[in-house]
């Protein structure tokens, strides 16, 4: 009962967390929600970091909020509390977020992973919004994520139903970046990760609010929001390094890398 929730640590330029709760497939309690919270906004602020890395453990990513935890709450406790409402701090995070999603993504272990910006599976791995089977329907924003991700056809199928989709059919919907073997989701996830991170911090972080910003806004005040971030790009000593050293015929020295 004294193990933390969740571990972390930086590898390079790394921030890696991992969440802790194997024996409870990493249900996603309180303590849990707001330590994944918290270390990841405490990565996005440190300039030594430049992507933040996700791990579960193999047989669960998480398989959900914690069900435990929550079934005997009432409505008031729930909309007082605002539960859940500290998951979007983290969709906030302006650091790149890579997913090693390997076993059980349910529920809110599916919406997690769908919070993050580059996601990794395996042919083992289960995405499911199983919520309709509890009574309830997803709290973390699953409705909206995934059928952002997926479309109407495949979300519906998922929320209405509760069918799991396993790793390949993820992929082929558009749900996962890229699927490779179950045993290689978490090394993958990592050069992912580090390869981002060896790029120079600002850029990645606007490269990112640049595509998330397609699923806030209108196409024409995306593209418009595309090119002012591009513009500013140019007050940075990394552009200018950048497209240098490739007038050079070098390799580019990263400020913050
Ligand atoms: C709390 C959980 C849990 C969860 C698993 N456990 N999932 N505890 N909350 N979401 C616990 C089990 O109770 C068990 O504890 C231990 O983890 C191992 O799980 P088993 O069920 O024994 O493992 P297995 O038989 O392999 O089955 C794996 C599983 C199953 C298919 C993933 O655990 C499962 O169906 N879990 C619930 C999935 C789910 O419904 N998620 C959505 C939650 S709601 P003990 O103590 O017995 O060893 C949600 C959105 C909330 O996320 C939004 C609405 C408010």
């Amino acid at each position: 009962a004294d193990e933390p929730v969740i571990l972390t640590e930086t590898d390079g330029r790394v921030g890696v967390i991992t969440l802790n709760r194997p024996k409870a497939l990493n249900a996603l309690n309180e303590a849990t929600m707001n330590a994944v919270v918290e270390a990841a906004e405490a990565f996005d602020m440190d300039p030594e970091v430049g992507a933040i890395l996700l791990l579960g453990s193999p047989k669960a990513f998480a398989a959900g909020a914690d069900i435990k935890e929550m079934k005997d709450r009432t409505f008031t406790q729930m909309y007082a509390s605002d539960w859940f409402q500290a998951w979007e701090r983290l969709g906030r995070v302006r650091t790149p977020v890579v997913a090693a999603v390997t076993g059980y993504a349910l529920g809110g272990g599916c919406e997690l992973a769908m919070m993050a910006d580059v996601l990794i599976a395996g042919p083992g791995t289960r995405f499911g919004q199983p919520e309709i089977q509890l009574g309830v329907i997803p709290g973390m924003g699953g409705s909206q994520r995934l059928t952002r991700s997926v479309g109407k056809a495949k979300a519906m199928d998922m929320v209405l139903t509760g069918r799991q989709v396993d790793g390949e059919e993820a992929e082929r919907i558009g749900l996962v970046s890229r699927l490779v073997e179950d045993e290689k989701v978490q090394d993958e996830a990592r050069e992912v990760a580090q390869k981002i991170a060896s790029f120079s911090k600002p850029s990645a972080q606007m490269a990112k609010e640049a595509v998330a910003a397609a699923f806030e806004t209108t196409l024409q005040q995306g593209i418009v929001h595309e090119r002012r971030i591009f513009h500013s790009l140019f007050a940075t000593a990394d552009q200018k390094e950048g497209m240098g050293a490739f007038a050079e015929k070098r390799k580019p020295e990263w400020e913050q890398a």
